[in-house]
């Protein structure tokens, strides 16, 4: 058995992010502090710094993204990076070149941060493994395992429009068996003490009894969203169902599409997420995701705030270890 990966050094702060499990809610709330502190009103210009300057910042994406990737990027640059973008499907790795190749040739040119979104559960802390000393490995998203900066950018989104989790009704609907998001929310939701979170998916979308622990299931739409606070809507991940018999799409948003109907039967004030990619018409309808309980937009905008706080916070780190 190998030993957990230690994330945190010597002093309790992030040397690498690849899980939310096990953070202390004490360093949870820091982080979600210093995304809310890069925060600006719309129309001003974005809050930049120099916190990761001099630092070259390696984004490595072996399945595909929008937001997850573009937001790490500004991320970096704001706070005066060097990036690289490599599409690891185009890169030497079809060739054969194994990833931790990859990751010595990077880092032979000075690479500090290594951004790893990848398909294979495990790889990124076994990249986290063997990078120097120096070196940290964010997730961008780890196959259905877990996906930290997403759950933080939701846990901000959520204090930004209801303030503290304690008390609130999270409901997420969709394909949860399959998706990282749900499960870094989850993490994060739970250990900043929301009041009930509730799972709504069809038998066959419903994760593990094991998993999501205090998590209450609803097959039922209707009964999972009544009085809930925030309404978090996923996709089908069409690319991590195996089973040979394909979703009828027209029943499934019947019965778990977010429609305006089914939200007012929500709190009155309740918001409406989605990590986006959205199916509109499937998952969710247009009028919903664009209406005024959405905050789908303000979640990418907190996307770059919380991909800055992490990337801030672990530059802080490497200069408390080494002066
Ligand atoms: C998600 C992902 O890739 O995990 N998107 C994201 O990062 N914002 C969700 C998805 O692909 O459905």
């Amino acid at each position: 058995m190998t030993q957990p990966l230690p994330q945190l050094d010597a002093g309790g702060r992030l040397r690498h992010l690849i899980t939310l499990d096990g953070l202390d809610p004490g360093l949870i709330r820091e982080l979600l502090d210093r995304a809310q502190a890069y925060q600006r009103p719309p129309g001003q210009p974005p809050p930049r710094g120099d916190d990761l300057r001099g630092w070259t910042v390696a984004n490595l994406f072996a399945e595909p993204s929008t937001r997850t990737r573009a937001s790490f990027e500004l991320a970096a640059v704001r706070l005066g990076a060097d990036v690289i973008n490599l599409d690891v499907m185009l890169s030497s790795r079809v060739k054969g070149e194994s990833i931790i190749d990859t990751i010595y040739t990077l880092e032979a040119m000075q690479v500090d941060v290594f951004v790893v979104r990848d398909a294979e559960p495990g790889i990124i802390e076994f990249i986290a493994r063997h990078v120097g000393g120096h070196v940290s490995v964010i997730s961008g998203g780890e196959a259905h395992v877990s996906h930290p900066t997403q759950g933080l950018l939701d846990a901000l989104t959520i204090r930004q429009h209801k303030g503290d989790l304690r008390g609130l009704t999270v409901t997420i609907v969709g394909d949860i068996r399959h998706s990282r998001v749900a499960r870094s929310a989850h993490r994060a939701f739970t250990a900043l003490g929301v009041g009930e979170l509730r799972l709504v998916a069809p038998p066959e979308m419903m994760p593990e009894p094991q998993e999501f622990e205090g998590a209450r299931r609803h097959v039922s739409f209707d009964e999972g969203i009544r009085g809930a606070d925030v309404v978090m809507m996923l996709r089908i991940q069409k690319e991590r169902i195996t089973v040979a018999k394909p979703t009828d799409i027209e029943r499934y948003h019947e019965n778990y599409g977010l429609t305006a109907a089914r939200l007012a039967t929500a709190k009155p004030q309740a918001i409406v997420m989605h990590p986006g990619p959205m199916n509109r018409g499937v998952e969710i309808t247009s009028e919903v995701a664009d209406g005024p309980q959405s905050v789908i937009r303000r979640q990418v905008a907190n996307g770059v705030a919380m991909r800055m706080a992490v990337l801030a916070h672990i530059a802080d780190a490497r200069r408390r270890r080494a002066p």
